[in-house]
């Protein structure tokens, strides 16, 4: 027998079911009902069946939403709990399975655009992670399930002042206050801590496409330019929980206000990452009105 022994221990072990939105490769997208879930931290372990779509989608496509649905929409996940978005169905699954490509309208949820992944919320979940896969790793776990099975972990990145506004209880990160200094009005002068250095380089509001994201409409691009940070620091494995410092650059001073709304749907503002903030003449392209980077330390 395999002995497991993990670090942190487990904190929280989940719902009875969640659902998992991902896109498939034809820009469509997938839902699948699944129980095996653990959070730990800012990481959700998944207990993923490697052969369904939604393992092959987060091989190539490695964003989804964690939906939890409520006791009263047991219905709606049993309507789907027969389906698989896989075709052909695999062998495995042929006896209990049927192919379904649509498996939103099948369960009669409604899928709802996420802030920072590409794979739709569910509109009925009352709790949503839109989390990026940091690792995916078919593991044997022969006491408990067939060999096949996945064990996959999630990185949350949080929407609506989500984990990130959770007080994190893994985080390394201080803040200390410095003598002599006046308090800063919504940032922190020093914030500390050990990890993985991160750098993230100046993001502007442009979409997967390279094309420009609300022109003319501050709040718009700094909403769009912190779902990119976002996408950034999950490449790395990091969360906006880890960031220690952001660096605003505006073309005009009178946009800070939109920027720290955007900002603080992402981070803990009760110990705020450090800060600065300047006004330039231009950004790389005239319509271009905010660009901000961000430095970040995340957990070995
Ligand atoms: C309530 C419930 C819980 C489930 N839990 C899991 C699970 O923990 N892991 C898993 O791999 N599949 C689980 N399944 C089965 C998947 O939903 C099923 O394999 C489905 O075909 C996956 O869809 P996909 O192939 O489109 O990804 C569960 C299904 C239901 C209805």
């Amino acid at each position: 027998m395999t002995h497991l022994t993990i670090e942190p221990s487990i904190l929280y072990v989940g719902t009875p079911v969640e659902l998992l939105s991902t896109e498939n490769s034809d820009g469509t997208f997938n839902l699948a009902a699944m129980s095996s879930a653990w959070a730990l931290g800012e990481v959700v372990v998944l207990g993923l069946g490697d052969n369904g779509q939604t393992a092959e989608n987060l091989r190539h496509r490695p964003e989804l939403v964690i939906n939890f649905p409520a006791p009263d929409l047991w219905e709606n996940v049993e309507r789907i709990a027969g389906f698989t978005g896989r075709d052909p169905v695999p062998a495995a699954k042929q006896d209990r399975f049927r192919y379904e490509p649509a498996k939103f309208e099948a369960a009669g949820l409604t899928p709802i655009q996420s802030e920072l992944v590409r794979p739709p919320r569910v509109a009925e979940c009352p709790l949503q992670f839109e989390a990026g896969c940091v690792r995916g790793q078919a593991v044997p776990l022969p006491q408990v399930r067939s060999a096949d099975n996945a064990l996959v972990r999630r990185e949350v990145l949080g929407k609506d002042g989500g984990p990130a506004s959770w007080r994190n209880p893994l985080s390394k990160l201080s803040h200390p206050k410095p003598e002599g200094v006046a308090p800063g009005n919504g940032y922190s002068h020093v914030v500390t801590g050990p990890g993985r250095w991160v750098a993230i380089a100046g993001q502007v509001s442009l979409d997967a496409d390279g094309e420009l994201v609300g022109e003319g409409d501050p709040e718009a691009q700094a909403k769009q330019v912190f779902a990119n940070l976002g996408r950034c620091l999950a490449a790395a494995g990091a969360t906006f929980a880890d960031v220690v410092k952001l660096n605003f650059y505006v073309t005009d001073i009178a946009f800070l206000p939109a920027v720290r709304t955007a900002r603080d749907k992402h981070i803990d503002t009760t110990n705020p990452p450090a800060s600065t903030a300047v006004q330039v003449v231009s950004l790389f392209r005239p319509e271009a009105l905010i660009e901000i980077e961000a430095y970040a330390v995340a957990a070995d």
